[in-house]
C-alpha cells in the first residue's frame, strides 16, 4: 500500500496543502478533496476533454494527470475564470449568448481550452478555433455554436 504524502497545489492563485496517494489524479483531488467541482469527469480516461484545467496557462487533462505531479505549478480551473463577484469572463459571456451551452457538462473544459487558445492566438481562424478544441468533445451542440462563440469573443 503506498503512502500518503503532503502536498502544496496552487489552484486559482492560492496554496493548498492536502494529503494524496501518490496515484490520486489531479481531477479526484480537484474535486473531492478541495470541491472545485466545475472540473467535470466525463470519460475519466483522457479521451473527451470535460476535465481540462490549465497547468501553467496548458490546456491539460486533468484526469490523466497525477497530482502529485502538478506540485509548483500554476493550475487554474473554471472557478478562477469568472471575476470574484461572479462576474463571468468573457469567454463564458460569450458561450452564453451564442447558445454554446447546453447541457454544459463539456463547457468548463471548451471554455478552459478556449482561454488557452486565445491567450495563445487572440484572432485564431475557424480552423485554428478547430484545432484548439479538437480534443473537446460534446456530445449536444454541434459545435457550430462553440465555435461562433469563440469567434465572437476573439472579434470582441
Ligand atoms: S474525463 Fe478526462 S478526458 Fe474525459
Ligand atoms: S453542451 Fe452537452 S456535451 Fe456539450
Amino acid at each position: 500500500m503506498a503512502t500518503k504524502q503532503i502536498i502544496v497545489l496552487n489552484v486559482n492563485g492560492d496554496d493548498h496543502e492536502i494529503l494524496v496517494k501518490p496515484q490520486q489524479t489531479l481531477l479526484e483531488v480537484l474535486r473531492e478533496t478541495l470541491g472545485f467541482t466545475g472540473t467535470k469527469q466525463g470519460c475519466n480516461e483522457g479521451s473527451c476533454g470535460a476535465c481540462t484545467v490549465l497547468v501553467n496557462n496548458k490546456p491539460t487533462l486533468a484526469c490523466s494527470t497525477l497530482a502529485v505531479a502538478a506540485v509548483g505549478k500554476e493550475i487554474m480551473t473554471i472557478e478562477g475564470l469568472a471575476g470574484q463577484d461572479g462576474t463571468l469572463h468573457p469567454i463564458q459571456k460569450s458561450f452564453v449568448e451564442n447558445g454554446a451551452i447546453q447541457c454544459g457538462f463539456c463547457t468548463p473544459g471548451m471554455v478552459m481550452s478556449t482561454k488557452s487558445l486565445l491567450d495563445r492566438n487572440p484572432n485564431p481562424s475557424e480552423e485554428e478555433i478547430k484545432e484548439g478544441l479538437s480534443g473537446n468533445l460534446c456530445r449536444c451542440t454541434g459545435y457550430a455554436k462553440i465555435i461562433k462563440a469563440v469567434k465572437a469573443v476573439a472579434a470582441g
